[in-house]
């Protein structure tokens, strides 16, 4: 109610379901052990994104804090006794908490508002962790924002020129995106073929990173609007902007932000798909690592269920990798790997981790510093 005052919205409406950006950190704490405290449970499905695997890293680390797996335990404990799906996963519209097409819902994390939006056609606000939870419990949200279709409204054009062969491509498309249009919406044309799922995500947790995009359009190849024009509803845009390969170049030689001996590689950010553990499991085939690089991939229990049936897993361990569930880049969890050096594919991991330098780059050259134990 409070937030809803503080944007003048319209009311309270239903919504269908919610994710709450749960996290192992105290302000989470307090708030979801008041509501349990008090008997609140969720009224609509409610997804809870990663906190960590505490068991398996207090197993790896035992310089964590004890304080640290307290308020990781708490937290946890309190989401399952207000009744949330206990997903730990920041992609839990694949699998755990979908929404259909014109629902109304409450999803915080950062990677997950731009999706369900745009690529799914769902309506929700950027919501907080206190704020989505604080939904599924009463079931309603209050009626502003991107509850409203004409805040829907497309405000910027965005003609990709630039040639997107892969998921980094969108890595980087959604980077500069981020940037350049930061609180707007964009509206993308010059896309030719359908972003895969995985694409898609990429995109949204980097421009929602960089910038602050919660809703973009790729008419034609997302759902809300089919043209350009319903995209702006009839209007303008407010500004115009080319991507082509020069500015997709100039984004990755950004994020190179060193090179050298790498003590980690980190995968999973956004939680990896079937698809790209996949993908992970086949570069690791008949390899090794190298013995001073730790190797992760984060992922959703969902997935690694999967993945340890198709036999990925234990590829991936085979090499000397590590397929780890429940569990956020940013958390403490990672205390004794803060002061080193890593590579990752996600700027959205580099940015978050911000402690030390990590590097970004394909999958590929992840994998390949790993197993050279440097990267060029
Ligand atoms: Fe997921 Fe945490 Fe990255 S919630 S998107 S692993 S910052």
């Amino acid at each position: 109610m409070a937030i809803g005052d503080a944007y003048d919205a319209e009311g309270m409406i239903p919504i269908t379901r919610a994710h709450a950006a749960a996290s192992g950190q105290e302000g989470d704490l307090v708030f979801v052990e008041m509501l349990a405290k008090g008997g609140a449970k969720c009224m609509v499905p409610t997804s809870t994104n990663p906190v960590y695997d505490i068991k398996y890293f207090h197993d790896l680390f035992p310089n964590i804090p004890e304080n640290e797996a307290d308020v990781a335990r708490r937290v946890m404990a309190a989401y399952k006794r207000v009744g949330a799906i206990m997903s730990w996963s920041c992609t839990p519209y694949l699998a755990e908490n979908i929404p259909l097409f014109g629902e109304t819902v409450a999803f915080s994390e950062s990677s997950a508002t731009p999706y369900v939006n745009s690529v799914i056609g769902a309506c929700t606000n950027r919501e907080a962790a206190q704020s989505a939870l604080a939904a599924g419990v009463i079931g309603k949200t209050p009626k502003y924002g991107l509850h409203i279709k004409e805040n829907r409204k497309g405000t910027h054009l965005v003609d990709v020129e630039a040639t997107l062969n892969d998921e980094f491509d969108y890595t980087l498309l959604g980077q500069y995106v981020g940037k350049i249009v930061g609180y707007g919406i964009p509206v993308l044309t010059g896309i030719t073929r359908r972003p895969t799922t995985e694409e898609f995500i990429n995109f949204c947790a980097m421009s929602n990173t960089s910038g602050a995009i919660t809703m973009f359009y790729m008419p034609g190849l997302t759902v809300e609007a089919l043209t350009v024009k319903d995209a702006f509803q009839g209007d303008m845009p407010k500004d115009k902007v080319t991507v082509t390969n020069k500015e997709l170049g100039e984004t990755q030689e950004e994020l190179q932000t060193t090179c050298g001996k790498i003590d980690f590689v980190q995968l999973g950010c956004p939680h990896y798909t079937l698809k790209q553990i996949a993908e992970v499991a086949a570069l690791l085939e008949n390899k090794k690592l190298h013995k001073e690089v730790a190797f992760w991939v984060c992922t959703s229990a969902t997935a690694k269920t999967l993945a340890d049936r198709v036999g990925y897993t234990r590829t991936i361990e085979k090499a000397g990798g590590q397929l780890v569930v429940d569990t956020c880049i940013d958390e403490p969890c990672w205390i004794a790997y803060k002061q080193k050096i890593g590579m990752t594919d996600s700027p959205k991991c580099a940015y978050y981790r911000r402690y030390k330098d990590v590097m970004v780059g394909r999958l590929e050259d992840c994998v390949d510093a790993a197993v050279r134990g440097e990267w060029k």
